[in-house]
């Protein structure tokens, strides 16, 4: 009932709901759920959406396909909120695919706040069904930007559309979304994920003055293809650089790099704000966000307090790597919010402090020692500068391993489809682990490198740190 071809309301919606109390609570019992992570009560997560912090609660929400695990349903926003990104309130979706102009899904968008309002953007998805020889990508499909100002973070506004078909360059296929917002010096900068009509992906700018009226500016692109289409583009201001964070589709693997189905990378980026123009640094010299197997279209957004927070969605569209959850109702989960910082050119990013609260005593080991029974949900934290090489298993058959240079995660046998991965990190001065029952992210040098992964494997009975110098190990067992 429920897909791309049939717009959804709310009240479509709850009358669904109604009958589903029993699969959500059965769910909720999974042993598999998460303990800190956001993930759906039932059905399909993928991008975080509208991140902002109002007062002393952050809203986040996210794309949100209820009615199917894998996907074949509709797409709203659910809406989460949080104080401390410990425990979240699940306040249920807000935005429906229920409008002529995003009639196929409610895509992903950001908030931006400007004089006590905030300023929502998104891509209402619309394709057509009059004919069946579309190709979804030249012809069929309107993607349209919509902006909704509101005063209430729990109740949506008029969708009205901010930048629409007519406004994309003549080159541009039907794939034009996911609006991000960037204000410098009283000008607004929208950033579009984009796909050229010959299947290059870039960047689309848009400028605006009130952020009402908005005027097509540059768009920022490699020389050499990368990729078919760029989504969720992020370009924000970083300890004095220009960041882009964008999802480049379609680039061949190279190496250990871009073994996923999609890629998340960011570039330095050098602006001339009175021309309104960006020029990639070095050439466009990408880097990868994040190294492990589940992790796309993250969204950062500037909280109150200064710091620059990102969420990713701990997935992967067209994703090889399976989540053996999806057969019992419910599958996928964002990444914990990291504190992002630029370090001698690095874009680094360290769990948001807040976590540290679900932390329990520590139990510290040197390295040939053990953590007896140390379950699923840890935070481990290791120092092990001068090192050659180290082990450590955190789950069963679930390995870390740093050998001359080269961090390796091996998920052994039971990765549903994740296998290895390994990433040049130079010296090794440390490695912390967030573990929660089946998500677990590596952050190894203070973040400079990072690693997301999902795991449904057991916990390890002994864990054991093992180096070839002296390291030692700090242990916490989290609370759910
Ligand atoms: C990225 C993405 C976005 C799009 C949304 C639809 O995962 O494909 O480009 O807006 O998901 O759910």
């Amino acid at each position: 009932m429920f897909n791309q071809k049939e717009k959804a309301t709310r009240a479509d919606y709850e009358l669904w709901r109604a009958g589903q109390d029993g699969t959500v609570t059965r769910i909720a019992t999974d042993p598999d759920r998460l303990a800190f992570h956001v993930e759906p009560e039932l059905g399909w997560l993928n991008d975080p959406n509208g991140l902002i912090q109002v007062g002393d609660t952050y809203h986040i929400y996210h794309q949100y396909d209820p009615f199917d695990a894998a996907h074949g349903g509709a797409t709203l926003w659910n809406h989460l909120v949080t104080k401390d990104f410990a425990t979240y309130e699940n306040c249920g979706p807000v935005l429906f695919p229920d409008s002529d102009i995003d009639s196929s899904g409610a895509y992903s968008g950001s908030a931006f706040m400007h004089d006590g309002s905030i300023h929502l953007f998104y891509t209402g998805n619309v394709k057509r069904f009059d004919r069946n020889d579309y190709d979804y990508v030249l012809a069929g499909r309107e993607q349209n930007q919509i902006h909704m100002v509101i005063d209430n973070p729990y109740e949506l506004g008029e969708k009205r559309i901010a930048v629409g078909p007519r406004d994309y360059p003549d080159d541009i296929s039907t794939h034009v979304r996911d609006p991000k917002i960037l204000g410098h010096d009283g000008i607004y900068y929208m950033v579009l994920g984009a796909r050229t009509k010959d299947d290059r992906g870039c960047v689309l700018v848009y400028t605006s003055s009130d952020l009402e009226a908005w005027q097509y500016s540059t768009r920022i692109e490699l020389g050499e293809k990368f990729g078919y289409m760029w989504e969720c583009p992020d370009l924000f201001e970083l300890d004095g650089e220009l960041v882009l964070v964008c999802c480049p589709q379609g680039v061949p693997a190279e190496g250990w790099r871009y073994r996923n189905p999609h890629q998340c990378v960011w570039f330095r980026v050098k602006a001339d704000w009175s021309a309104s123009t960006f020029e990639l640094v070095e050439e466009g010299k990408p880097s990868m966000v994040d190294a492990g197997f589940d992790f796309y279209a993250p969204q950062t957004f500037e909280d109150n307090g200064g710091r620059r927070l990102m969420i990713g969605w701990a997935g992967c569209p067209d994703a090889t790597a399976l989540n053996p959850t999806a057969g019992r109702g419910w599958q996928c989960a964002l990444t914990v919010p990291r504190e992002l910082t630029m370090r001698e050119g690095k874009l680094c990013q360290w769990p948001a402090c807040e976590l540290e609260s679900l932390r329990g005593e520590v139990v510290r080991v040197n390295a040939g020692e053990y953590i007896e029974n140390p379950g699923r949900l840890f935070d481990v934290v290791v120092s092990c500068q001068g090192t050659r090489a180290l082990e450590l298993a955190i789950r069963k058959g679930v390995f870390l391993r740093y050998v001359d240079g080269m961090l390796t995660l091996d998920m052994g046998k039971e990765g549903y489809g994740r296998d290895e991965r390994s990433v040049e990190v130079g010296e090794l001065r440390d490695l912390r682990i967030l573990s929660d029952t089946t998500l677990f992210e590596v952050f190894a040098n203070t973040g400079e490198v990072v690693l997301t992964s999902r795991t449904y494997s057991p916990a390890v009975p002994t864990m054991e740190l093992q180096s070839a110098a002296v390291a030692s190990m700090e242990f916490y067992r989290l609370a759910r």
